[in-house]
């Protein structure tokens, strides 16, 4: 009798597709494999066999895309990696044009803040861009590792909508007059360079085309790409170095994690808004950010940013 069910060919080419996942993986589920990971470590979800799924911002993909059709998942995934940079110290901004996405984030000033029209994100956009490039000096002048550099408090920026957000942004940017610093432009600025600066791009889309997103180095920029309820067309998109496409899977918050020419089926952490806002508020570093913050009366995010906060504060 052959049995040619596993071998040296098991997982080479071909996405691995396991049986053995929860059918929801909640927060009390997760948390001890959460409290493990390393600080720029982000939780995703787990395998079939319930390892942890995860992904290091400043030495694996700063950026991470996460793509699905409608109710697939986009923004209770973007909500939970918002929700873990913010307690490990970090700034969360959402750019959210459909304005209800993340209402957990209302409470939450100032270490979440909102940007819920078409000008609001374009000047988001730009005030991140502008960070970055003071960031950018400081570590170009920093003798140290690049990671250690006084930058300031990492900033994760969950970008909703991100492919039809960015043809409104484009149209935007044609009535600004010469010599500004247009949003798209920002954008591209932060997925280029955000990695060594501590600016990540959270993004959620329906289907991220090169052409709606502003050309494959944009797509590609995401090193991290999360895939639910995804259509055919969407994996050539997003994962044809992933092998050949694999039917979605069916259950709720699960899906593939594409990374380095591989893709992991995940059941995705589900965090509920409530214990968002909770998970962020019981962290002492989110806490000491916040008592940061007010001290200096900083009416906007970048105040602090400005000042810098001391690695490994609180
Ligand atoms: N990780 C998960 N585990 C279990 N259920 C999930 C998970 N993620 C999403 N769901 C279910 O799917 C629903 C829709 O999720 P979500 O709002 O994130 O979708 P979306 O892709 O953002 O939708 P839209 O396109 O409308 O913005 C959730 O309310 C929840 O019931
Ligand atoms: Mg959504």
């Amino acid at each position: 009798m052959f049995d040619f069910t596993s071998g040296p060919y098991t997982g080479v080419g071909t996405p691995q597709q396991s049986i053995g996942f929860p059918a929801m993986l909640d927060l009390e589920s997760a948390r001890e494999m959460m409290a493990q990971v390393p600080e720029s470590t982000i939780f995703l979800g787990v395998d079939g066999s319930g390892q942890p799924i995860t992904v290091d911002l400043d030495s694996e993909s700063p950026h991470i895309l996460v793509n699905a059709s409608t109710g697939g998942g986009k923004s209770v995934t973007a909500r939970s990696v918002a929700a873990q940079v913010a307690a490990q110290g970090g700034l969360v901004v959402i750019l959210d044009r459909k304005q209800h996405s993340h209402r957990w984030a209302r409470d939450l000033k100032p270490n979440v803040s909102q940007a819920l029209s078409p000008a609001e994100i374009g000047n988001a956009l730009v005030q991140l861009g502008k960070e970055l490039h003071r960031r950018n000096a400081i570590v170009s002048k920093f003798r140290g590792p690049v990671e250690d550099a006084p930058v300031g408090p990492r900033i994760a920026v969950v970008f909703e909508e991100m492919n039809s957000t960015i043809r409104e942004l484009k149209d935007l940017d044609k009535r600004l007059p010469e010599g500004n610093y247009r949003s798209f432009d920002a954008f591209k600025d932060v997925l280029l360079m955000g990695r060594a600066v501590k600016i990540h791009v959270i993004g959620a889309a329906s289907l991220a085309t090169y052409r709606d997103m502003g050309g494959a180095p944009i797509v590609e920029s995401f090193g991290t790409k999360i895939l639910l309820r995804y259509s055919p067309q969407a994996w050539k998109w997003l994962a044809a170095d992933c092998g050949r496409p694999v039917s979605a899977p069916s259950e709720a918050g699960r899906g593939m994690t594409c990374y380095g020419g591989r893709a992991k089926e995940t059941q995705l952490l589900h965090m509920t808004e409530d214990e968002v806002t909770e998970y962020i508020l019981a962290s002492p570093k989110a806490q000491a950010l916040a008592h940061h913050m007010s001290i200096l009366r900083a009416p906007s995010i970048w105040r602090s940013a400005v000042r810098g906060l001391p690695r490994g504060r609180s």
